[in-house]
């Protein structure tokens, strides 16, 4: 499964990366908002720090806009998909720009039909949000299982995307299913490099090397 890291903040980019972690990038309008500064500042750098996909989101509502959007991103670097929204003028920019050989990620999918849809058209990528189902008391990852069975009936070639991820077992079980890609925020990814019992079992190396070394004060590895 390919981790994404859900951020236009470039510092957890640079340090996710530097740990060979991430097989991609994706932002959106919220997540640009967030960061403050000049959006394009951080679009430039992020195509540049990743080799892998980077999703970039248009604003525009409708196909024109869209696709003059899409095609400006894109400027950004070869690594760009264009990220368009669940609608009809995002389906239709989805189909134009696919067949242009532009990728496209559909992004704000809540059912399988959805992702049908936008595998239809032609998506790179289709982007279920499965922590904002959570929210509202419905289960987002029976959704991945959905969409999961339904692409594997047929030869779409688009990849299940997880998006709105809210905490490590929403990865575990993402990748159980099988699911393409996660993207995760930074403190998602944090949390899963971490145990109480990796950070015991260090420190109780370090005292016990301590203790060898306090004989033999000349000891190096
Ligand atoms: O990339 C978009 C998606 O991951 C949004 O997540 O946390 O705003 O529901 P969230």
């Amino acid at each position: 499964m390919k981790i994404f890291l859900d951020t236009a903040n470039l510092e957890s980019i640079r340090k996710f990366n530097d740990m060979g972690l991430l097989d991609g990038i994706t932002t959106n309008p919220s997540l640009m908002s967030k960061e403050g500064g000049n959006p394009k500042d951080a679009m430039a750098e992020i195509t540049k720090i990743i080799k892998g996909d980077v999703s970039l989101e248009v604003v525009s509502t409708e196909y024109s806009g869209m696709i003059e959007e899409g095609k400006r991103l894109r400027q950004y670097g070869k690594n760009v998909v264009v990220k368009v929204p669940m609608t009809p003028d995002g389906l239709k920019a989805c189909k134009s720009l696919s067949s242009e050989g532009i990728p496209v990620n559909v992004t704000l999918i809540f059912s399988a039909n959805q992702a049908l849809l936008a595998a239809k058209s032609g998506a790179k990528y289709v982007s279920p949000f499965i922590g904002r189902l959570d929210d509202i008391g419905q289960d987002g990852m029976h959704l991945i299982r959905e969409i999961k069975e339904v692409f594997s009936n047929y030869d779409f070639g688009t990849q299940i995307l997880v998006a709105s991820v809210r905490h490590p077992l929403h990865v575990v079980d993402a990748a159980k299913i099988g699911a393409d890609v996660v993207t995760l925020p930074p403190d998602v990814l944090d949390k899963m490099l971490q145990h109480p019992l990796t950070k015991i079992g260090l420190q109780n190396f370090l005292a016990d090397w301590d203790k060898l070394k306090s004989g033999n004060p000349d000891i190096k590895i």
